[in-house]
């Protein structure tokens, strides 16, 4: 008999692995914290991740340093953030295209969204808007429609690579809008962001966030936005679904993962320092000023997130057979 199972009986086990457990929660974090970001840097998803890193390591009392690797619509950073060790030290800023359409868009996926991730917290949600250059012959969504009813695969979009959001949204607007638009992807929407402002490509759905400063500074123009209700920073910019495609809604969800078996205290700590941000008044400003979208409290949860996943894994693969959407 080994001497565990003599002299600890069942109850004390437990107990010291909660003793445990907790300590380890009490001392972490020791030490900085990364989070992946699969795009390249200035674009909405490491816009959204820094703000929020910001807020929340604030209240881990440690830095927490965004890791930009980009590639392949984020999936090579999601594979890298999924083979991390599990030890409370690195996350995945994982959201709604690498993390629900890859596994249906990639044949050769290196991580499952689901089997090798724990959901920690989820972000907000981020509504996009369709952008042209300041100088484009496209005044309105319309405009473009027509023109590219008439000139089938001419209009170039930007994206930030298969099964990003600017992907997706791009193909499901020219699908139900009976277009074709030839895609162009990009590390990262900031870099594509920077050729529609360039004139090398026509347009392209980007997050509010990043499309705010850059529409307010003129040198794009916003003609259509992706959410149901127009986004207050965008009052004066129509939605799809009351212009060209009735009923279109489409936006970014993220979330905050760690690779399976991290502890759970440290889920336990990262969410209960994203619920502290939540309470700060001037850090939820911030985020609606940029049109990012709150959600219901209950909806941020570790497991609400887990869920959520797995559920829009199973409803992308419908999305994208019925939008006929490939690997470009
Ligand atoms: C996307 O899905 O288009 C990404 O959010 C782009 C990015 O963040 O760079």
């Amino acid at each position: 008999m080994t001497l565990i199972g003599s002299t600890l009986t069942r109850w004390m086990l437990p107990a010291l692995c909660l003793a445990a457990g907790m300590a380890h929660a009490q001392t972490y974090p020791t030490k900085p914290v990364t989070w992946v970001v699969p795009f390249a840097a200035g674009g909405p998803t490491d816009a959204l991740a820094r703000n929020i890193a910001d807020r929340v390591s604030r209240e881990i009392g440690q830095p927490i340093l965004i890791e930009n690797a980009p590639g392949a619509g984020g999936t090579v950073g999601a594979a890298k953030a999924a083979r991390a060790p599990a030890d409370g030290y690195t996350f995945l800023v994982g959201h709604v295209g690498y993390m629900a359409a890859a596994p249906s868009l990639y044949s050769k996926l290196s991580y499952d969204p689901v089997k090798d991730f724990e959901g920690v917290f989820r972000f907000p949600d981020t509504p996009l808007v369709l952008l042209v250059g300041a100088n484009s012959p496209y005044k309105t969504v319309q405009d473009l429609v027509a023109h590219a009813k008439a000139n089938p695969g001419k209009l170039n979009f930007g994206n930030a690579g298969v099964g990003s959001t600017s992907h997706l949204v791009a193909a499901m607007f020219a699908q139900k809008a009976g277009i074709k638009i030839t895609p162009v992807a990009y590390k990262g929407a900031g870099p594509a962001l920077t050729d529609v402002m360039g004139g090398q490509v026509d347009g392209m759905f980007d997050q509010t966030n990043t499309a705010l400063p850059q529409v307010s500074g003129g040198k794009v123009r916003g003609i259509a936005q992706t959410a149901t209700r127009r986004v207050p920073q965008f009052s004066q910019v129509p939605t799809v679904a009351e212009t060209v495609v009735p009923g279109f809604e489409a936006s970014t969800w993220y979330g905050l993962y760690a690779p399976k078996g991290v502890p759970k205290e440290v889920v336990a700590r990262v969410y209960a320092a994203w619920g502290k941000a939540l309470q700060d008044p001037a850090f939820v400003k911030r985020l609606a000023d940029q049109g990012i979208q709150m959600l219901p409290d209950a909806q941020y949860a570790p497991a609400a997130l887990t869920q959520h996943t797995a559920s829009e894994v199973v409803k992308w693969k419908k999305v994208i057979a019925d939008a006929n959407i490939k690997l470009d």
